[in-house]
């Protein structure tokens, strides 16, 4: 393995600026369809869409990169119609940033697993009761066809509460599931594949599964099995040990975290790209994301509160509304949803923003200790 580069050079990262007070750092991210500054906050449209919003709409929220799911993609539209479309930036008219995950993460998220062995996985879909299997190789070839920029390995997940030797041979499973996909990449010169460090909250486990990946010289890579549900005082060290692990000139991926804090603290810790459903399913809740925090729209004392949901906000939704108008029909009409989600996406698009202006001019602790002075001042 040594040094063989596992796909053509087609991603570029270089780091443009790091704080001198933690990890953190600014890069510029060159991938086929983009050129971005991490870190980056990547917003989850499952399927292809955004819940609620058009490509059009999330791109003006200030998203130039997200993630959507091959597994629900294979399901909707399927592989026949995005062949037809040419891939998914070309269905969607998306002419930005896109990373697909495997199907690995639902086995413990979504789907019922019916079977796991080394070959791959069987999930029973929640929609329409149909089996599939997905294989490392499967999952190659459904992401080739979706033809997102970065493309995630197959993973075997095991919840962070799972047994030990579960967790371990999920970490090594791993490892040689990243072997297969690396063999049945077919596109190398138009799309990256990045590993997923898996080993729960064991650092041994992490250890080894992170040595073994950078052995195979990868373009980025990403850590998962967390998701930031974890006790703090376990998620952050496991993040801080795991990241330390990883090629400084490279990106570090932390999938499924999303919630502001942990945000910030994984930059701090060296992370550089995230993606969650937090802001856009929070907004489906009726819940609006502040620097205070949350405003949760639904609750009576908004129903004569005319103000903007954030008067800093320019998002359209800010430009256009009062927390009173959304108040009264958040329940009633799905526009209102997707109101707030416009606003919640926005709202971590301008999150991301900050940290990496702050990085830039090394003031990133100084932003820190302003971001928990909001979260203290909560006064709405
Ligand atoms: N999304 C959040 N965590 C994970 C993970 O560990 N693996 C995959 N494939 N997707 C994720
Ligand atoms: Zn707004």
């Amino acid at each position: 393995m040594g040094d063989s580069v596992a796909c053509a050079d087609i991603l570029k990262f270089k780091v443009l600026a790091k704080c001198s007070r933690s990890r953190a750092r600014v890069a510029e991210l060159r991938i086929p369809h983009a050129v971005l500054q991490t870190p980056i906050f990547m917003p989850v449209g499952t399927k292809g869409t955004m819940k609620g919003l058009t490509p059009k709409q999330l791109e003006r929220c200030g998203c130039r990169m997200m993630l959507s799911n091959s597994y629900h993609l294979a399901e909707t539209p399927g592989m026949e119609v995005l062949q037809k479309a040419g891939d998914l930036h070309n269905f969607m008219k998306w002419n930005n940033g896109l990373l697909t995950d495997s199907g690995g993460f639902q086995m413990v998220s979504l789907a019922k697993l019916t079977k796991l062995d080394e070959d791959g996985v069987e999930f029973q879909s929640p929609y329409t009761g149909a089996k599939m299997t997905v294989t490392p190789e499967y999952s190659m070839q459904v992401q080739n066809t979706i033809g997102a920029d970065i493309m995630m390995q197959l993973d075997d997940v095991v919840k962070t509460t799972g047994e030990d030797d579960r967790m371990k041979d999920a970490m090594y499973r791993t490892i040689r599931w990243l072997d297969r996909c690396i063999a049945a990449h077919k596109r190398t010169d138009h799309q990256i594949l990045f590993p997923i460090v898996q080993g729960g909250l064991n650092f041994e486990y992490r250890t080894i599964c992170a040595e073994e990946m950078v052995k195979r010289n990868m373009q980025g890579y990403a850590i998962g099995g967390l998701s930031g549900g974890e006790p703090k005082d376990q998620f952050w060290p496991i993040v801080k040990h795991t990241a330390h692990l990883l090629p400084y000139n490279k990106p570090r991926y932390l999938m499924g975290v999303g919630f502001t804090l942990d945000l910030i603290v994984s930059v701090a810790l060296g992370c550089d790209m995230f993606d969650c459903v937090f802001p856009t399913r929070t907004a489906r809740f009726g819940i609006a994301l502040v620097p205070t925090g949350q405003l949760n729209l639904k609750h009576s004392k908004f129903k004569n509160d005319f103000r903007k949901i954030d008067d800093e906000c320019d998002c359209q939704t800010c430009q256009n509304h009062t927390r009173s108008y959304i108040h009264h029909f958040v329940t009633q009409h799905a526009v209102f949803a997707s109101l707030i989600t416009i606003h919640n996406v926005t709202h971590h698009m301008k999150l991301m923003a900050k940290v990496r202006e702050s990085i830039l001019k090394d003031r990133f602790p100084e932003f820190v200790d302003g971001y928990i002075n909001s979260q203290v001042k909560r006064s709405s």
